[in-house]
This record gives structure tokens, C-alpha cells and sequence, in this order.
């Protein structure tokens, strides 16, 4: 018999929302290494999640970005840094997928539930959905900001299992990170790896059950169950 997924969790940022989507709103302004500013201030907004969570020195989503944002300017110095303040504002209304809306939709026709669990804080979340109008189509929004450590501390996963009183095993996560599969792997939920990048596999002990090249698949095996 085919395993039941009660619920569709996904991760936000890269996974349903482009994370690359702000520098290319100003990408006139930004000029040839907007490109380049944008992946340090992602790979910087991530570092910084893992280190203050192994320190214990919890500080929201939205100050890291902040934070990454102004590192990544120090490192990249041809971007005008007059920019900040309007990638500041475009990382809280980035754009979705193209397939995000209509790949939602169906699944919860379908009857499941759909959630996200993401660093974000509430407040980005709820903006970045509302931007994409999004909001009917997502039943929760979970943000780590309740427990304040980052994805990959099991107590970030646990929020869902806590609130939908399910089994890790009843809970289909996707992400694009490949991180955040071993993370949510190795807490048991059913991990599907989004790898839009094409990227190389890693963390080979703790890998997806499924990986896909964007969130259409989930549709025909959803169909499947
Ligand atoms: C998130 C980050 C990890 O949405 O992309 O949780």
C-alpha cells in the first residue's frame, strides 16, 4: 500500500520563494556583480543561522539578512550600497516559483495539508505570501522565531509533528536545500530534495527519498497515493 502523506511541508527561501529575486528586481542598478553580492549575502544569511544556533546566540531571520546584506556589500564594494535599503524591502516581497501556486492549489485539493517551516520570522513570511497571493492556499505558516534556533536543530522540525500531532514519517518535506534534507531526514520526515540548481549530492548518510528538478513532481506522485 502506498504511504500516506498527511501533510506537505515546505521550506521557504530558495524553495518556494527566490532568494535571488531582490537583486534581480535592481539588477540595472546592482550592475555586473549584482550576481555575485547576491550569493554571499544567501551563503552569509546561512552561515550565520548554523553558528548562532550552535552558540546559542539566537538573533531573527531578518537581522541576519540584514546583517549578511551589509557583510556581502563590504565584500562586493562596485555594488552602490545605496541599494541596501531597497533589497532590504524586495527580500521581504520576493517572488515565488512559477509552478509554486498552481503546485499548492492542487495539492490541497487533493486533501493535504500545506504548511511552511521556515528561519524566516512570521512577519517576512507573511508578507513574502500575501506578495504572491498565496495566502488560501497554505494552511500554517511555521517560523523557528518560536523556538529560536535554526534549521537543522531538530526542535525547528519538531514544530510540525508538535502542532499536527503526526509521525515525522507522515510528513513530506521539501526543500532546495540540501542541508535542510539532512536535517529533516535525519528527524524522520520524508525528505524531497527540490534541486533546481543542479547541484551535487552531499550528506550521502542522510539522503532525500525523492529528489525533483522543481515542485511539479509532487503532483503525479501525490496522484499516486
Ligand atoms: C528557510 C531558509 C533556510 O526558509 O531558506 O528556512
Amino acid at each position: 500500500m502506498a504511504h500516506h502523506t498527511a501533510a506537505y511541508v515546505f521550506d521557504a527561501y530558495g524553495t518556494l520563494f527566490d532568494v535571488h529575486a531582490a537583486v534581480r528586481r535592481h539588477a540595472d542598478r546592482a550592475g555586473p556583480e549584482g550576481q555575485r553580492l547576491s550569493e554571499i549575502w544567501r551563503a552569509k544569511q546561512l552561515e550565520y543561522s548554523w553558528t548562532r544556533s550552535l552558540m546559542d546566540a539566537y538573533r531573527d531571520f531578518e537581522t541576519l539578512t540584514a546583517e549578511a546584506l551589509d557583510f556581502a556589500f563590504a565584500c562586493v564594494p562596485s555594488v552602490d550600497p545605496a541599494l541596501r535599503n531597497d533589497l532590504i524591502a524586495a527580500y521581504r516581497t520576493l517572488d515565488c516559483f512559477s509552478e509554486v501556486p498552481h503546485v499548492l492549489k492542487t495539492l490541497k485539493d487533493h486533501g493535504a495539508r500545506i504548511a511552511i517551516l521556515s528561519n524566516g520570522t512570521p512577519a517576512m513570511l507573511e508578507t513574502a505570501i500575501r506578495h504572491n497571493a498565496l495566502t488560501s492556499v497554505i494552511d500554517d505558516v511555521f517560523s523557528v522565531d518560536a523556538v529560536r534556533i535554526y534549521k537543522t536543530a531538530p526542535a525547528a522540525y519538531e514544530l510540525v509533528t508538535t502542532a499536527y500531532r503526526l509521525y515525522p514519517n507522515a510528513v513530506s518535506f521539501q526543500s532546495s536545500n540540501r542541508w535542510d534534507i539532512a536535517g529533516a531526514t535525519k528527524f524522520g520526515f520524508r525528505g524531497v530534495w527540490i534541486n533546481r540548481q543542479h547541484a551535487q549530492d552531499e550528506y550521502r548518510d542522510l539522503g532525500p527519498s525523492v529528489i525533483l528538478p522543481s515542485l511539479d513532481g509532487l503532483i503525479a506522485a501525490s496522484a499516486e497515493e
